[in-house]
């Protein structure tokens, strides 16, 4: 994700030019994901929320008004709501960060696809957002944020469309269950004279003197949270992406190994990143997150047409703040922090991780406040984590190992006598071991983050996240001249969630295997190339299910299976003829690696 480009010029990037001349249809660009698990057959209403074409819109989100519709029942009352963004895009364009904010609330975070010259390429993504019904029960202020550049070599736009869709409950459908109350973990700033809330770290791209942060220890983010008295029970969602120079974080080697290497052959500080959740300075929960690879990553050809898992649908993490409750409810501000640490002795992070994050508190039937206790308390500040290296002529091997465990218990009494022993458990791994090869002109990564987190309420499963993230990356510069290079992915998303009682839970198997070859040249990238083969496995708790097998080889679809009673998705994998165009390739190297004089 190219996120920082007002500051952080050429370097950061290849740039290369492919001159097209061929007009088929638009290329249909695509995460695989379930459709929304949503009532079809329920009474429906669509929404149009905002509909904008992001040209320069640095700093200029658009802001509207959503006011819920009173044709599908009661506001609240819905079985479920989705939401529909379609975009299309014709031009040469980075990939760009989006973000989604309601009631300043950030219920999504997303990603463009980079797009073509001539025909263009289109996306809609189908998003389930039926766990905010507390946001979007009420009118309130809608936030699109997509900060797009145009500039000589840049002229890709945006035009975006984002409607709701609220299925009405019935008696065969009954209302989705729901928190009482929403809190943003959010900060809010001004831009153009709007309030906006926005995860720290956009602030160092649109005010360059805070670049001078660009090592210190974490970014991090502070909020005073106050609570009803009357909370019972508070989950947390939170939001985190690598972006400018931690958007290959993964490739990133520890500082002590960092002289091993030729100088621009990577960034320090390390492979290992934990999102920290601290509430009054005490650690409350962490995240190891999935690696998110953006359209633009090392060779762009292989996240076109079908994208990287998760680069439009960005996974959250969740956590169960219950023991905190007995603080968080006394009535009083209460610091709740965010940060991003690394392995490094000072865990610190190069520039930057964006982080936001939620909760979703349920309420004790009476007012009466809450009381209680924390019973026991093992957290460590910081993973436990162990690095070391080996150089053998010109290869050198890397390899970082962390680990995090947190056991939290306590009791909750709530106003109206109701008690809870809560118990919440974090055991989580991770291990990276890279690989520089030929004189650095071969680069793999081998990394798997796992865990398992769970919280128990009364001996009753309340929250649960089993997760494996394993990531191969074999990349390599394949001519001299550094002109040429490829990569070969096995990216995988292993995850057994249940964010809350009331949200709905789901098994997620996916494996993404993509590569492809990249070549530039000043007269454009004629014979690059890339493959993206996928299978998705997904059930819930409700019995939805969904299988896609789907393959793509230079555009084209070579492969669609879909299966389960979600299927077929409602979204067109590729009109009849599709775009061989290329045009315009932006591509972006780890450790903000320059090759071949780019
Ligand atoms: C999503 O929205 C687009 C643009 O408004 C529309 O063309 C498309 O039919 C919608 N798709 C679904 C599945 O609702
Ligand atoms: C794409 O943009 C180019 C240059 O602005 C324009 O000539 C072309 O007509 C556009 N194509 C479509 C399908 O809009
Ligand atoms: C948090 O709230 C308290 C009490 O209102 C105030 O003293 C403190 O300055 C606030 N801290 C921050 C970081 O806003
Ligand atoms: C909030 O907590 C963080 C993390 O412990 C700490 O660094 C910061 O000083 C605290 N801020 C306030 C206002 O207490
Ligand atoms: C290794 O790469 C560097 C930088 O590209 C180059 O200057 C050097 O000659 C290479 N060494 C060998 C042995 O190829
Ligand atoms: C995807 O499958 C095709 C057909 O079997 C194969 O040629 C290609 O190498 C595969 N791509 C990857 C990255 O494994
Ligand atoms: C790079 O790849 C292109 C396309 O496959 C090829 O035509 C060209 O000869 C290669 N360049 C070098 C220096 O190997
Ligand atoms: C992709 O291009 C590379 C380099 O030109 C070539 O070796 C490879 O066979 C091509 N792969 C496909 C699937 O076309
Ligand atoms: C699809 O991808 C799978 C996994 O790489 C591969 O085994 C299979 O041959 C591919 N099929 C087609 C038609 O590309």
């Amino acid at each position: 994700m190219f996120h920082s480009i007002l500051l952080l010029p050429s370097w950061l990037f290849i740039l290369s030019l492919l001159a097209s001349n061929v007009h088929g249809a638009r290329l249909v660009d695509f995460q695989v994901a379930q459709p929304p698990p949503l009532p079809q057959d329920a009474t429906r209403c669509t929404v149009l929320i905002l509909k904008r074409t992001f040209a320069f819109s640095f700093g200029a989100p658009e802001v509207v008004q959503l006011t819920p519709p009173t044709d599908c029942g009661v506001p609240g009352s819905w079985a479920g709501i989705s939401l529909n963004f379609t975009v299309t895009s014709n031009g040469t364009q980075f990939d760009r960060l989006g973000i989604v904010t309601f009631q300043n609330v950030e219920i999504w975070r997303t990603s463009t696809p980079e797009p073509v010259r001539g025909d263009g390429i289109i996306w809609t993504y189908l998003k389930d957002v039926t766990r905010f019904i507390p946001l979007f029960s009420k009118p309130g202020t809608f936030i699109l944020q997509l900060d797009n550049l145009i500039e000589p070599g840049l002229d890709g736009e945006y035009a975006t469309t984002l409607e709701a869709t609220y299925f009405a409950s019935s008696q065969e459908h009954p209302p989705a269950p729901r928190s009482d109350l929403i809190v943003p973990l959010t900060t809010l700033r001004t831009i153009r004279g709007t309030m906006l809330p926005s995860p720290p770290g956009f602030r160092s791209v649109l005010y360059p003197l805070l670049l001078q942060q660009q090592n210190r220890r974490s970014h991090r983010l502070q909020l005073n949270v106050t609570l009803p008295r009357n909370a019972v029970a508070a989950y947390a969602e939170l939001q985190a992406s690598g972006n400018g120079n931690e958007e290959f974080w993964y490739f990133n080697v520890p500082n002590q190994f960092l002289g091993d290497l030729p100088a621009g052959t990577t960034f320090g500080n390390g492979p290992f990143r934990e999102v920290r959740v601290l509430v009054d300075g005490q650690v409350a929960g962490v995240a190891f997150p999935y690696a998110v690879i953006f359209t633009g990553g090392i060779v762009p050809t292989a996240w076109r047409p079908i994208t990287s898992y998760g680069a439009i649908d960005l996974p959250t993490y969740h956590l169960d703040l219950t023991p905190f409750i007995p603080i968080l409810t006394d009535g009083k501000p209460h610091n709740i922090s965010l940060d991003v640490a690394s392995a490094e002795p000072d865990h610190r992070i190069d520039q930057n991780w964006f982080v936001s994050g939620l909760l979703q508190v349920r309420l004790d039937s009476s007012s009466r406040p809450t009381t209680g206790r924390i019973t026991r308390y093992e957290a460590s500040n910081f993973a436990t984590s162990s690095a070391s290296g080996s150089v053998n002529g010109e290869d050198v091997h890397i390899t970082v190992s962390a680990s995090h465990s947190v056991h939290i218990e306590a009791e909750i009494i709530g106003g109206s006598g109701a008690r809870t022993e809560v118990v919440f458990t974090q055991a989580l791994q991770y291990e990276n071991v890279q690989d520089y090869l030929q004189n650095t002109t071969v680069q793999n990564v081998f990394q798997t983050a796992s865990g398992q987190v769970l919280s128990r309420h009364n001996g009753e499963i309340a929250l649960q996240d089993t997760f494996v993230y394993p990531l191969v990356i074999n990349f390599a510069i394949t001519s001299p001249d550094g002109s040429n290079f490829s990569v070969a992915v096995d990216h995988s998303y292993d995850r057994i969630l249940r964010p809350a009682p009331f949200i709905l839970g789901s098994t997620i198997a996916e494996r993404q295997l993509s590569g492809g070859s990249f070549h530039l040249a000043p007269t454009g990238n004629t014979g690059s190339n890339g493959t993206s083969n996928n299978t998705f496995d997904y059930v819930d708790t409700t019995g939805h299910t969904y299988t896609r097998q789907v393959n793509a080889s230079s555009n084209v679809i070579t492969l669609d299976r879909q299966g389960g009673n979600l299927a077929p998705s409602p979204i067109p994998d590729q009109l009849s003829e599709v775009s061989p165009a290329q045009a315009v390739m932006k591509a972006r190297l780890p450790g903000g690696r320059v090759i071949g004089g780019n």
